[in-house]
């Protein structure tokens, strides 16, 4: 499987994400957050926030009293976070491996939409969310679930057997570390949370032009869809996959999530 890397990302991807995501991680995300059962006045941190669309919508929710902060590890997608302006919201660059800078039980809840599923180790960001939680905090995620990948990424796999592509090895392989539901929940235990709830969902998701499909993978993935290839061969990589899809489709688009929400004791 290839690394993720944090360093693919550029201006470019992020200022997309932006305008992507509202209409796919948004979305999802403000169903995670209706589980996750927000106050007014709680302090809250999004854990993987990218550009802090869903992070402002929560401050709405906790109001004037309240207290959001969202940590990405992507100083860009950080950049454009900032440019919000809503009282009580605030944006760092950081890592969910360390989560050093924030007081023990310092947060009523946490969240990671679409973030879990990119963590290599999945075992210290729990900690670490486990530590700054207070005794009863909540933690939501939202993760990708292994074997119901994006089809797009089944077409990318056999592409990247193709010379010239298969001479870069860290280009094989999925994307992302997807987990099943019991592996998440086994995570959450281990990590010393109890479970409220955690389910499968199952998401209908009408897929764009081929064009539209590269261009969410290459943002939401921060670089990751073809970022171990050299810069000149991405475009080709675009045109081929493109090629490849069109064979394929229609493509399913029923995609499943794995909602999760466990409690500090
Ligand atoms: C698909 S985006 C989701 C962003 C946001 N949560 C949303 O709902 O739009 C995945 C995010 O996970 C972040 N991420 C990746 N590795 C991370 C890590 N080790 N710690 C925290 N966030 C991470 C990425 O930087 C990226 O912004």
């Amino acid at each position: 499987m290839p690394p993720v890397s944090l360093d693919f990302d550029t201006k470019q991807l992020a200022e997309e994400y932006e305008k992507i995501s509202v209409e796919r991680q948004f979305r999802a995300g403000k169903r995670l957050i209706a589980e996750l059962a927000v106050s007014r006045g709680e302090s809250v941190l999004d854990v993987g926030a990218g550009t802090g669309l869903l992070a402002e919508y929560v401050a709405s929710l906790v109001g004037p009293t309240g207290r959001v902060v969202g940590i990405d590890p992507l100083p860009l997608r950080i950049e454009i976070a900032n440019r919000r302006s809503h009282s009580g919201l605030s944006f760092k660059v950081a890592n969910a491996n360390d989560l050093s800078e924030f007081r023990e039980n310092e947060f009523d809840a946490a969240y990671m939409n679409a973030v879990f599923h990119w963590l290599p180790d999945k075992r210290i960001p729990l900690q670490q969310i486990f530590r700054v939680l207070k005794g009863g905090g909540r933690l939501a995620i939202m993760s990708g679930v292994k074997g119901n990948s994006n089809p797009l990424h089944g077409v990318r796999e056999r592409v990247m057997k193709r010379p010239p592509y298969n001479r870069y090895q860290q280009a094989l392989g999925p994307v992302a570390y997807r987990v099943t539901p019991d592996e998440l929940r086994n995570f959450l235990i281990e990590a010393g949370f109890t479970i409220a709830r955690l389910e499968l969902r199952q998401r209908e998701h009408p897929e764009g032009s081929p064009e539209a499909m590269i261009q969410f993978s290459e943002a939401s993935s921060f670089g990751n869809f073809l970022g171990h290839l050299p810069v000149e061969l991405r475009e080709a990589a675009r045109t081929d996959i493109k090629l490849e899809l069109a064979k394929a489709l229609p493509l399913q688009t029923v995609r499943q999530g794995i909602i999760a929400v466990a409690i500090k004791p």
